[in-house]
């Protein structure tokens, strides 16, 4: 399959090496020219062990340009994977989206051949069918699921480990709300064996933010109770290891250190806890989450 992916950081620019190394033919768009540069002389725009190393094995399948338009006309489906930083209120600037889904849409105008736009970024959950999907049809003039395919495949790689991340991941998550987009997108992942699983496109966005989610607050609840495990001289580590091998605990992400941060989790828990409140829930314990993650840098400082 010919792929177009908007977007090359961490995201963008895995995925759409990985889906090289899977044997699809891939167009990296970024408005960065350093990232097209990089990619077109053979290196990798991001830090990430082994990315460069697949760049260089798939170098006949990769392309990069800051050609949006032609990279749609040349391919079948694109992935839109550009930021969706925090604003003040915590909610998501979704201005690199939408700016992404205006070009694609213009590019679509002229194109005959039908094509897929998956929106691969973490965004809240309704933005694709809402806010993304409207801004495709009104540049394009062609109507969603008839004329050209949309979706959701939200992403769960780790930094530091995301290639590894991408070619085996523990399941892939497909939103799609027609068969025809599910069975493009379920065509592409075959080569990785993963277990795929195909949802509705809002529940797809849903699920990226409920990982986080469920993920913060673990990190959130270890470092709670390992402040109480300190005061009361017990040692966390033996504690956490024991409730960990309880199969419905699991170890992962259950020990004390200084709070979850890094580019989403933060960024993904503030955006929910934002979003809900504009739909009348108030996620108390995700603030909750959040204000122990913020005390608990200085709480590692006064033990210190
Ligand atoms: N980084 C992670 O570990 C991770 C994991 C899962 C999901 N996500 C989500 O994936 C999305 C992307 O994250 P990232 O870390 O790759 O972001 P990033 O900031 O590293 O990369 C985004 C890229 O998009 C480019 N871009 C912006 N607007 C563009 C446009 N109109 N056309 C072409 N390129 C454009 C930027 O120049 C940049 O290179 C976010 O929604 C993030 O929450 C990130």
């Amino acid at each position: 399959m010919k792929i177009s992916i908007i977007g090359c950081g961490y995201v963008g620019a895995v995925t759409g090496v990985c889906f090289a190394d899977m044997g699809h033919e891939v167009v990296l768009v970024d408005v960065d020219p350093a990232k097209i540069q990089a990619i077109a002389t053979g290196q990798t725009p991001i830090y990430e062990p082994g990315l460069e190393d697949l760049i260089r094995k798939n170098r006949d399948r990769i392309s990069a340009t800051q050609d949006l338009r032609a990279a749609i006309e040349s391919t079948d489906i694109t992935f839109v994977a550009v930021g969706t930083p925090s604003q003040d209120d915590g909610a998501i600037d979704l201005s690199y989206i939408l700016t992404a889904c205006e070009e694609i849409g213009q590019a679509l105008r002229n194109k005959e051949m039908f094509h897929t736009v998956i929106i691969k970024s973490t965004v809240f959950p309704g933005t694709t069918k809402e806010k993304a999907c409207p801004v495709l049809e009104r540049a394009s003039g062609k109507m969603a699921g008839k004329d050209f395919g949309i979706g959701s495949n939200p992403e769960f790689l780790r930094e530091g480990s995301a290639v590894r991340d991408c070619l085996s991941p523990d399941r892939v998550v497909i939103g799609a709300d027609d068969s025809g987009t599910a069975d493009i997108l379920r065509d592409l992942y075959a080569p990785l064996g993963a277990m795929v699983l195909v949802t509705p496109v809002t529940t797809a966005e849903m699920i990226k933010y409920t990982s986080n989610a469920v993920l913060a607050a673990k990190v959130s609840l270890a470092n709670e109770l390992g402040n109480l495990c300190k005061r009361l001289g017990v040692d966390s580590r033996e504690v956490f290891t024991v409730v960990g091998m309880d199969s419905r605990v699991s170890p992962a992400f259950f020990r004390t250190g200084i709070g979850f941060g890094g580019s989403c989790f933060p960024k993904d828990v503030r955006a929910l806890v934002a979003g809900a409140r504009v739909h009348g829930e108030d996620l108390k314990i995700l603030r909750a989450v959040l204000e122990v993650n913020e005390e608990q840098p200085k709480k590692v400082l006064s033990l210190l």
